[in-house]
């Protein structure tokens, strides 16, 4: 017989529970950068393949050849192959890996075979609704490169085609790293690849916030319009669990990426990650238009309700968003209503409505949930009141939520 559990293991289930209730049944969840897992996904995640090595490649030990330094890894193999070949289907790619831990490990998989040190590369700051991990002290530093500003001073942190044509010809980069953790608008890509490719510079782009968008057919279409590697997130706007996927139409640079994963970037590809991403994918190839194209509707109708009550949001004159996310003014907040972006975030999370401190909203777990533009007014509604006027609008959106109790796109 086991031995009875302890205290502490009681009260780490309890705390497990109490989440699990909170963050799946009980709140709506507008972060931007999270999804939920479908029920069919999470059952892959606790399944006997969440303990497992398996490390498919040729090697020799001791005077004998092997495919694998381990045994038992007869379904781990396919698991991986099928994974693999439905994301070559979803984004229309030549070659994908899921192999990568995370979007921010998916970037490290292409720059560290890619880019030697010393390389030079330009990309969006954070101070322009960049990815912080490629400003000057995080992955360039770890790398050796050298970070240069692509310029993203349009509204809503957007790139104008010319000023970044304009940059590139200057800068001669080595590497163009496009992607912003603060998203809203398509890139003008055709434009930048050309100028790119004329200096002989890669053209990077990281999909982490809008992969799932890009799977359904929204936003833009990378690979086809010019980016020589395509990395993301799987758990953003990419309903999965989290995790990375890297994408690339090249034999050429994916025959450097591949090889150098494993021992420089990572080891275990945690097997059970790779079963659930794989169901997304799967998942994605039915609904997965539809759920892109109401989350980007969706998001667009939010933001022309929050307006409408007073809320201040950038990028009005371009329509406010093109993704799943949308951005509070946050001076004008202050200005206006006398608060700032966190309080906002955390007085709202009182009234069990999720945004994030630093500014954003994002639609994309709502929509899973079955939300449509029709219920923009309402949420619209909930968040002013809760968040604007300090009304307690808890018990309402709690009873709001229990109408949608099941993931509807999944
Ligand atoms: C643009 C961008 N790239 C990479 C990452 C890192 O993603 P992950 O947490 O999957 O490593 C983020 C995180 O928010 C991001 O916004």
């Amino acid at each position: 017989m086991a031995t009875p559990a302890t205290d502490e293991e009681r009260r780490l289930a309890r705390l497990v529970r109490a989440h699990d209730r909170w963050r799946s049944r009980e709140v709506f969840n507008l972060l931007p950068s999270e999804n939920s897992v479908s029920p069919a996904a999470r059952r892959f995640l606790a399944s006997d393949l969440a303990g497992r090595y398996t490390l498919p490649m040729a090697s020799e030990f001791d005077g004998e050849a092997l495919d694998n330094s381990y045994t038992g890894t007869r379904y781990t193999d396919q698991i991986e192959a099928l994974a693999n070949a439905a994301a070559t289907r979803v984004f229309r790619a030549r070659y994908a890996t899921v192999r990568p831990l995370s979007g921010h490990i998916a970037a490290l998989s292409a720059l560290v075979p890619l880019l030697p040190p010393g390389s030079r590369v330009l990309a969006i700051p954070p101070d322009r609704g960049g990815y912080d991990g490629y400003a000057p002290g995080f992955v360039p530093a770890l790398l050796q490169h050298v970070v240069r500003p692509l310029p993203a001073d349009g509204e809503g942190f957007s790139v104008d085609a010319a000023a970044a044509v304009d940059t590139i010809r200057r800068e001669r980069p080595n590497a163009v790293l496009l992607g912003q953790s603060f998203f809203l608008f398509p890139y003008p890509l055709r434009a930048i690849a050309e100028a790119a490719h004329a200096v002989d510079a890669l053209v990077l782009y990281d999909a982490s916030h809008v992969l799932g968008l890009i799977a359904g057919g929204e936003f833009q279409d990378p690979l086809r319009e010019g980016a020589d590697v395509v990395v993301g997130s799987t758990h953003k706007s990419f309903p999965g669990p989290q995790g990375g996927l890297l994408l690339t139409d090249r034999e050429d640079l994916f025959a450097q990426i591949d090889p150098a994963l494993v021992w420089r970037v990572f080891d275990n590809a945690h097997w059970n990650r790779i079963a659930g991403v794989a169901q997304t994918l799967l998942e994605l190839e039915r609904v997965g238009a539809e759920y892109a194209r109401t989350t980007v509707g969706n998001a667009q109708r939010l933001a022309q309700e929050l307006d409408a009550r007073g809320l201040p949001l950038i990028a009005k004159s371009a329509g406010f968003t093109r993704s799943h996310q949308i951005h509070l003014d946050r001076p004008a907040l202050r200005a206006r209503h006398g608060i700032g972006g966190g309080a906002l975030a955390r007085r709202l999370e009182r009234q069990r409505l999720l945004i994030d401190l630093v500014g954003r909203i994002g639609t994309a777990e709502a929509t899973r949930l079955g939300l449509t533009p029709d219920h923009m007014p309402r949420l619209a509604e909930l968040l002013v009141r809760g968040g604007i006027r300090g009304e307690r609008v808890a018990a309402e959106v709690l009873a709001w939520r229990r109408e949608f109790p099941a993931l509807r796109l999944a």
